[in-house]
């Protein structure tokens, strides 16, 4: 063991978070099918959101099996509110594949999970490594801020050039038999004291063998490329109700929000009524015409921003094929949304109750 691994390993040893996914289930092991759920959720979400989404999966789809026999729409809508749903759909597409070529039972190397949709080289190091014990360094955000710390990486953390670096002193510090203890200790350094601003280098297990910190550049790493300046969108969305119905389109299975729902929208050129009727009348052949502004709702996506402005519309015509269904208002809820369209469903003016 090197003096990394061993100091990282022993403060583990003292102050492990009590996560769900970590309880053992056999052979000290926690259960595979929950590593890889855990591993899904919190790819770009916070320990402390994952907890309630993770412990309701797993009372409504306690097994691999259990996963692969629900319709999509429960899975969406177990899901709604974590974002990132091609994450949810590919968790299902797996599971019907672990079922159909692996007899329901997860593989255990990490070439095998990989095979996996939305299983890369992160979260099938993290499930050989946590769940099957296997000898393999993994590599995500926090531990690339924890590694480009203490060993002075100066290549950027996101260019291939920088990538291969930490991945080799990940590779290099990995305690056999340890991997999965090693791996879970620096994602929860990386999450409670190497913090991207103002790390807690005083408590950190790792501080004298850091050499950003004897440098005093710890907030200069990791360093990144610039990033490219997000753009702005602005949508406008038509919320048409009619007998207690509204009009909903489902989206495409594949692309952003894919099998998700939505009020009609469209991108508008100008904050107005006329824009909204114009842009509505364009993308489905649907007529509205603009009654009030009701309150305006804004998402930052990893590509863009969202600025989405729902009018109340009356209903001037209706395509047989505009692709748009009529939906109870007393139902929402169980149509699974994004956060945009939920915030919307919320305010819909039904002089009734909702949600
Ligand atoms: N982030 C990603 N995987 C994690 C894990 N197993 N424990 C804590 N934080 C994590």
């Amino acid at each position: 063991m090197t003096a990394f691994s061993t100091c990282i390993l022993a403060w583990y040893d003292k102050h492990a978070r009590v996560l769900p996914w970590r309880q053992p289930v056999g052979r000290g092991l926690p259960d595979s099918y929950a590593v890889w759920v855990s591993e899904i959720m919190l790819q770009q979400t916070r320990v402390e959101t994952v907890i309630p989404y993770f412990e309701r999966w797993l009372r409504q789809f306690p097994t691999v099996q259990a996963l692969a026999d629900a319709p999509e729409q429960r899975v969406l809508s177990a899901w709604e509110g974590l974002g990132y749903y091609s994450r949810a759909r590919n968790l299902h597409k797996a599971a019907r594949l672990i079922v159909s070529e692996y007899g329901g039972q997860l593989p255990a190397e990490p070439a095998e999970l990989r095979k996996l949709p939305g299983i890369g080289r992160y979260t099938a190091s993290a499930i050989a490594s946590i769940a099957f014990g296997l000898d393999v360094a993994t590599l995500d955000g926090n531990l690339k801020r924890v590694f480009a710390r203490v060993f002075d990486v100066s290549q950027p953390a996101d260019s291939p050039a920088g990538e291969e670096i930490l991945w080799a002193l990940a590779e290099r510090h990995v305690p056999a038999g340890r991997a999965g203890d090693y791996n879970q200790a620096l994602m929860d350094l990386g999450a409670t004291i190497c913090l991207p601003k103002n790390p807690l280098c005083l408590l950190c297990p790792l501080n004298v063998l850091c050499k950003a910190r004897a440098l005093g550049i710890q907030e200069q790493r990791p360093q990144m490329k610039p990033k490219p300046l997000v753009p702005h969108k602005l949508k406008g969305a038509a919320v048409i109700v009619r007998d207690g119905m509204t009009l909903l389109r489902q989206r495409p299975a594949d692309g952003l929000l894919g099998g998700l729902w939505e009020f009609p929208a469209a991108e508008l050129d100008a904050d107005s009524p006329e824009a909204l009727a114009a842009a509505i009348e364009a993308e489905y052949r649907l007529k509205v015409s603009p009654l009030a502004r009701l309150t305006e709702v804004r998402h930052a996506y990893t590509h863009f921003k969202l600025t989405e402005i729902p009018w109340r519309c009356e209903l001037l015509h209706l395509p047989a094929d505009a692709g748009l269904e009529w939906v109870p208002l007393d139902r929402l809820a169980e149509y699974p949304m994004g956060k945009v369209d939920r915030a919307i469903a919320k305010n819909v003016p039904n002089g009734g109750s909702l949600m």
